[in-house]
């Protein structure tokens, strides 16, 4: 007799292996193939990531499952398919690249369904399961693991793709959320492993607020942090495919931003420091931000730089940001 979770379990290994062979070898796939070609993935690391393509027609992948004994209605209610109106299963990545998300263990949980013919949404998730708890999972967790201990250091994208193009340039230690914000579980799994996260969001706005958020997220964990950042409307995944691997890690990944420089960087926009209001309230944001740091040289450093950059008194601003310090309790 066997749990629910284990059954669940069976059924998505199963459907792994029935998705990704039909991504090799099904006619209606040839899209799906050409589609994950165009993006510049290799047969090799579509095989390390088990990539599949769910068919068009529905009943190809319900009988499939069926004729392995599973019970539809209770995959239904697991999360394993979904019910339409008329209580009829369904399989929701139908048509879509689909992306097996695998818990710590290396089992599939969950799936990440691409649509390729320019559907929305985009990305389409299995839903939260006893299984797939997207806020306490690392997309690549389980793969990234050895190398992220071995570098001491983690790479937080945002997509699947941003983490399967950069392992396939031989950069192994990245990881991604699901589709939501980073969490504090998230970050309390990766502090396990590494000292060092470096936050690699897209180069839009999107991304920029995000990783703001992240990075604030990660420091609280007690990661050491540094902020990459990416070109205007540029991503990892397609500046790794535009530049290599290498210029990726050098001019990304090694020229990433302390915490504070990028806080600077990503504060500024929300002011216009040509008017004077703005400039103070400016500082006095930068000030609270310099205050949170733990290291005393770090706050020395930055309400230097801070003083620097608006003409302000060095002792001033270090005067203020120590008052907040100690307000805080540090
Ligand atoms: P992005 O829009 O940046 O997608 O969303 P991407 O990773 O660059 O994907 P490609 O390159 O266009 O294929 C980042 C992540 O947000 C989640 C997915 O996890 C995606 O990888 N997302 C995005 C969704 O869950 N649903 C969506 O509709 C879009
Ligand atoms: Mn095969
Ligand atoms: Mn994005
Ligand atoms: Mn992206
Ligand atoms: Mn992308």
């Amino acid at each position: 007799n066997q749990s629910i979770d284990q059954v669940s379990l069976q059924a998505f290994e199963w459907l792994t292996k029935f998705y990704h062979h039909v991504l090799a070898h099904a006619k209606e796939a040839l899209i799906g193939k050409q589609y994950l070609e165009e993006r510049g993935l290799s047969q090799e690391i579509i095989n390390v990531y088990q990539i599949g393509f769910s068919p068009h027609a529905n009943e190809v992948t319900t009988k499939f499952l069926e004729k392995k004994s599973f019970n539809l209605q209770h995959l239904a209610s697991t999360g394993v398919f979904t019910r339409n109106d008329q209580n009829q299963i369904f399989d929701r990545f139908r048509g879509r690249i689909v992306f097996p998300i695998r818990n710590h263990l290396g089992k599939t949980v969950g799936y990440g369904g691409r649509s390729i013919n320019g559907e929305e949404p985009k990305y389409l998730n299995s839903p939260e399961s006893a299984l797939f708890q997207k806020s306490k999972m690392l997309f690549n967790f389980d793969l990234a693991r050895s190398e992220m201990k071995k570098k001491g250091q983690a790479i937080l994208f945002e997509g699947y793709m941003d983490v399967i193009t950069a392992a396939q340039a031989g950069i192994t230690n990245g990881v991604a959320t699901l589709g939501t914000s980073a969490t504090e579980h998230q970050a309390a799994l990766l502090k396990r492993y590494v000292d060092h996260v470096v936050i690699c969001y897209d180069g839009d706005s999107a991304g920029f607020n995000a990783a703001y958020k992240a990075a604030r997220l990660f420091l609280k964990a007690g990661c050491q942090i540094r902020v990459a950042t990416l070109p205007d409307g540029s991503d990892p995944d397609a500046f790794i495919k535009q530049n290599g691997g290498e210029r990726f890690k050098r001019e990304v990944i090694e020229e990433s931003s302390t915490y504070m420089g990028f806080v600077m960087t990503f504060l500024k926009k929300g002011y216009n420091l040509k008017v004077e209001a703005d400039r103070i309230a400016y500082v006095n944001k930068i000030i609270e931000e310099i205050a949170g740091l733990n290291s005393a040289i770090d706050r020395d450093h930055y309400a230097r730089e801070l003083a620097n950059e608006h003409q302000l008194s060095f002792e001033t601003i270090l005067n203020e940001v120590n008052h907040l310090n100690q307000a805080r309790g540090n």
